[in-house]
């Protein structure tokens, strides 16, 4: 078989295969754990995360590892509407969107009698951010557009659209599942508050996936009750990491997983200018802290 449709997915990179092994064979401690075990297990999880937000030009505490893209988008799309009930019950996104970010929305709906505006795109699959302008209106939540088009690839002006929102003081989520690993993707530069990325993309196993979130930004988490030994650092800034507190196996099998999405980032950036490992490195260097805002992070 000659296999054409690494946008649906990708093989397993065989360097994400190799790091992985000394994970399955000796390194097998629950993060959770204070002990030396758990030290290095964690030790991995933050090295990643600060290898996901080098790679999106964010900062590590804005990095929350999901287990897919799907979880990802539900997230932004809930967990905005959610932190926002009895305030603001409006979400603006795109007829084109990936059926998490649609049927999320359609859920909105459905059960809590949010109206959802569905922007037009033109033949290519473009959307007019003129038109996400218009659809804006005082009680919006959320607007949610995608980086990169899963069917037909059309990019849509990402920054242009943010701006529109920041000057209506509307959140922006991207979902850039498609775009994180082929195009250099900075959350600065694109100027949105959340954003999507998925790991079997770009040569990491399936069931892994990270989602960004802007300090100041409010959403609500989507799982509770797992906030009793989840990493300090993940728990800081989300408490959707209920994963992390599940059985002992889950929890090595989460592990692993997160490992995987900077290594996969890594095997496909390398032909990229600057690589990932310039960017890392530019952006632990030469980067000044951005505290844009308090991160509000609800009680749950
Ligand atoms: C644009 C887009 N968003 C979200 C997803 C969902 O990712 P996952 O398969 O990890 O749930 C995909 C996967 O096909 C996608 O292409």
């Amino acid at each position: 078989m000659i296999y054409l449709d690494h946008n649906a997915t990708t093989p397993i990179a065989p360097e994400v295969r190799d790091a992985m092994r000394p994970y399955l064979e000796r390194e097998f401690g629950n993060p959770s754990s204070s002990h030396e075990a758990g030290v290095v297990a964690r030790t991995a999880i933050e090295r990643a995360r600060e290898e996901v937000a080098a790679l999106l030009g964010a900062e590590p505490e804005g990095v929350i590892f999901t287990g897919s893209g799907s979880e990802a988008d539900n997230l932004a799309i809930k967990g905005v509407a959610l932190a926002h009930l009895g305030e603001r019950d409006h979400m603006v996104t795109s007829a084109i969107e990936h059926p998490a970010v649609l049927a999320a929305c359609a859920y909105l709906e459905r059960r809590l009698g949010f109206r959802v505006t569905r922007v037009r795109v033109d033949g290519s699959g473009l959307v007019d951010p003129d038109d996400v302008r218009r659809a804006i209106e005082p009680r919006t939540a959320l607007v949610s557009i995608m980086r990169a088009n899963n069917e037909v690839g059309t990019l849509q002006p990402i920054a242009e659209i943010a701006q529109i929102a920041r000057e209506r003081d509307v959140p922006l989520h991207t979902d850039a599942a498609q775009a994180v690993g082929k195009l250099l993707t900075d959350v600065e530069e694109l100027g949105v508050d959340m954003l999507t990325i998925v790991g079997h993309k770009m040569g990491a196993p399936k069931g892994i996936g990270a989602f960004y979130v802007r300090t100041g930004t409010r959403l609500d988490p989507l799982i509770h009750g797992g906030g009793a030994k989840p990493l300090p650092v993940i728990a800081q800034a989300s408490r959707n990491v209920a994963k992390l507190d599940r059985s002992w196996r889950g929890n090595v099998w989460w592990f692993l997983l997160v490992l995987m999405i900077p290594l996969g980032i890594m095997s496909l950036q390398t032909q990229h200018r600057p690589t990932i490992k310039e960017r890392i490195e530019r952006t632990r260097t030469e980067r000044a802290p951005r505290k844009r805002q308090i991160y509000r992070v609800p009680r749950g």
